[in-house]
């Protein structure tokens, strides 16, 4: 029994992506490929709803990634809004806009709520001290800064959140902060920001959240318990940076708003846009109406990390304001793995939309398909190129396909393409497949209603199932000659599950949907969700052509090879922290060292150690012993006459009953790997290295 008569209207969200990168399957599975079906239902539905997503361009995210790409924000944001939004359009993903968080009519917006809340003395104004770093003379705020999380203990914690627990953070929560920017201990210095009293609000929300339980997904609504029991601070809404909106206020000058609280802000700026160019009224899908029962059904459609702001931030925001309605729901995924790992945009293990595109032109619904077959609903899933390979093959081709593939070669086959039967109007006969229909119309309207978007599939697809069996039972190929009123008939009630498929292949396979449209030679924009089909007698089918292809091992292996070459690549220049420096000492601390140039003149491996070598080295002074731990590194024999640096001042240590006189100084990367420090022109062994 759908449950979507409750709302006249709908305001749909996808999380705005930030433009600093392009989009990968795990964006899809996440926000967007969830909302479009929703959207799509709702349209088939004849309901009233706008679709709105944007790209999300201010914040550290950008001016971050415009540094490593050594040019300007605007540049980053030009060029990946483009990128993104020529994606979202590719893969079908029926935004009514998408449009941009740099707009001045944002701009504008975001400001105008900002004083809202000041004028209504809703922030607390506060100095204090904020990390800051000195080489850059920047403050340090969300991503410029990372250190441990104080819940779940992730060493990469950013300074506004943990995207390991999700938990939401101030910079000076985080245990051992270094800056992203110079890679050392930040220094703390004095400033002022406006924040939002997150514990002011706290009785209202546990209310609010309260309420969702049931209806929410328990993730989501678990993850809101959760921070509500840990108990809410006062979260800074300025950040002192030189890239974002600024703080509408003479004395704020210089400083920007935080781009979590302009972001969803954008939401809104967006439907703002979008009535002025459809000559609509936005106030009918933001603000509270007169009667509560007219106010618009609002849902946002996020990944994971992203349901602290949805749930608790943004309402509050909202709540303050006092004017908007608030989320009904906001039905938050949880990650898209790859291949047995983490999707990551900075390691490249990814699959790009746009590079899908370019390999698989023209197979944007496979893809679709897939991810929604997969999508992670209720815990993390796993994208694998084989399970693409095994979707493809053996569902749409061998179940979909197939059958609508049949039905159509047949009655071109028996019939010239001509549905005829003499009566006016040609209906679905069989009262087992109607009740059959029912069924599975029902459940995808309910699983479709709920965000079960991975079980709406099965049900469109167990459609297509019973239209293979029906055909396997009534074989109109052998009937056609025995009883042919049963051979035409069984193919005639064919063509109506073909029809029911096209239906409700629309929110899930667009361009399917439309191809199949095309065969049936259906006008598409006539059918709804509950238009009911029927055929004019004499309505004439057009040629067919397969849905899907199968795909070949060679496909599949040619993407399974590039991800691992990518991730070898990228491991070979992959930028991982370098270890921070040390404190300063004095010289007079450094000169107590004393190190010379040396030769290994023997090597064998310690017994019973796997790291460990016995060396003995000429030091010039004399010639000693000493273990050092590089055997993982070089063979024994490799390193007979190898040129070292060694500190031979270094208090003699006994080391699995071996007296070790000195230290060899080996330089150690990032990945742990050991290096030889030695003399690059040929010294005598005992030089002075100073
Ligand atoms: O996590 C992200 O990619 C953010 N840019 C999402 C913003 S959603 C909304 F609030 F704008
Ligand atoms: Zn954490």
């Amino acid at each position: 029994m759908s449950q979507l008569n409750k709302f006249k209207r709908y305001t749909i969200t996808s999380a705005l992506p930030y433009a600093n990168g392009p989009l990968h399957i795990g964006h899809l599975a996440g926000a967007y490929l969830p909302a479009d079906i929703f959207v799509r239902y709702l349209r088939l539905k004849k309901k009233e709803v706008v679709y709105i997503c944007g790209s999300d361009e201010h914040g550290a995210a950008i001016t971050i990634k415009a540094k490593k790409e050594n040019t300007t924000p605007q540049a980053i944001i030009d060029k990946y809004h483009n990128q993104i939004k020529s994606s979202f359009e590719e893969f079908g993903i029926a935004f009514d806009i998408y449009h941009r968080t740099s707009s001045a009519i944002h701009h504008d917006l975001s400001q105008e709520f900002f004083l809202n809340l000041y004028e209504k003395d809703e922030f607390i104004e506060k100095f204090s001290e904020q990390y800051y770093d000195e080489d850059y003379q920047q403050f340090l705020a969300d991503r410029y800064i990372v250190g441990t999380c104080p819940n779940c203990h992730n060493e990469n914690a950013y300074g506004d959140q943990c995207e390991r627990c999700g938990s939401s953070l101030n910079p000076t929560d985080l245990i051992n902060p270094i800056s992203t920017l110079s890679g050392k201990p930040p220094v703390l210095r004095p400033t002022k920001h406006w924040y939002l009293p997150l514990d002011k609000y706290q009785p209202w929300l546990e209310q609010w959240i309260d309420e969702k339980e049931g209806s929410w997904k328990v993730n989501v609504f678990g993850q809101c318990k959760s921070w509500l029991k840990s108990g809410l601070q006062p979260r800074s809404m300025t950040r002192d940076l030189d890239w974002g909106i600024d703080v509408p206020l003479e004395e704020a000058k210089g400083k920007k708003l935080y781009v979590w609280m302009d972001a969803p802000i954008g939401y809104i700026s967006a439907t703002k846009q979008w009535a002025i160019d459809k000559g609509k009224d936005w106030k009918l899908y933001w603000k509270k109406q007169e009667k509560e029962a007219d106010d618009a059904c609002l849902i946002h459609f996020i990944g994971k990390d992203n349901i602290v702001f949805h749930c608790i931030i943004f309402p509050a925001i909202l709540h303050a304001h006092g004017e908007y309605i608030l989320p009904q729901n906001v039905p938050a995924n949880e990650f898209l793995n790859l291949e047995g790992d983490k999707l990551s945009t900075s390691r490249n293990h990814a699959v790009w939309l746009h590079e899908y595109l370019k390999e698989f032109p023209g197979k944007q619904d496979e893809l679709r398909y897939v991810l929604t077959s997969i999508l992670p609903e209720t815990s993390d899933s796993e994208f694998t190129w084989k399970d693409y390979q095994a979707r493809v093959n053996n569902e749409l081709v061998a179940i979909l396909g197939n059958f609508v593939n049949r039905v159509m070669i047949l009655m071109h086959k028996f019939y010239d393409g001509k549905i005829e039967n003499g009566s006016a109007q040609i209906k679905l006969t069989d009262g087992y497949l109607n009740d059959e229909l029912g069924i599975f119309y029902d459940s995808l309207e309910s699983n479709l209603e709920t965000y079960r978007f991975r079980q709406a599939l099965q049900s469109v697809m167990d459609i297509a199932r019973l239209g293979n069996r029906y055909l396997t039972e009534k074989e109109p190929w052998k009937t056609i000659k025995t009883d042919p009123a049963d051979a035409k008939d069984a193919l005639h009630n064919c063509l109506f599950i073909i029809g029911h498929l096209a239906v409700c292949l629309q929110p899930f396979l667009p361009a399917t949907a439309k191809k199949i449209f095309g065969m049936l030679n259906w006008p598409v924009n006539d059918i709804t969700f509950d238009s009911g089909i029927v055929f004019a007698n004499g309505h004439r089918l057009n040629p067919s052509s397969l849905l899907f292809e199968k795909v070949e091992d060679e496909i599949i292996e040619k993407q399974i090879q590039k991800l691992h070459d990518k991730k070898q690549e990228t491991a070979a220049v992959e930028e991982t922290p370098i270890t921070p420096a040390k404190e300063n000492i004095d010289y007079e601390s450094f000169a107590k060292m004393d190190i010379r140039t040396g030769t290994i003149l023997t090597a064998e491996k310690v017994a019973k150690t796997k790291k460990l070598l016995k060396l003995t080295i000429d030091t010039g002074i004399d010639q000693r012993t000493v273990v050092s731990g590089i055997a993982e590194f070089y063979e024994s024999e490799a390193i007979i006459g190898q040129k070292v640096s060694i500190l031979v001042n270094l208090e003699p240590r006994e080391i699995k009953g071996i007296i070790s006189q000195g230290m060899i100084l080996m330089a150690e990367d990032t990945a742990g790997k050991l290096s030889f420090v030695s003399p690059v022109d040929d010294l005598h062994n005992g030089s002075v290295v100073r």
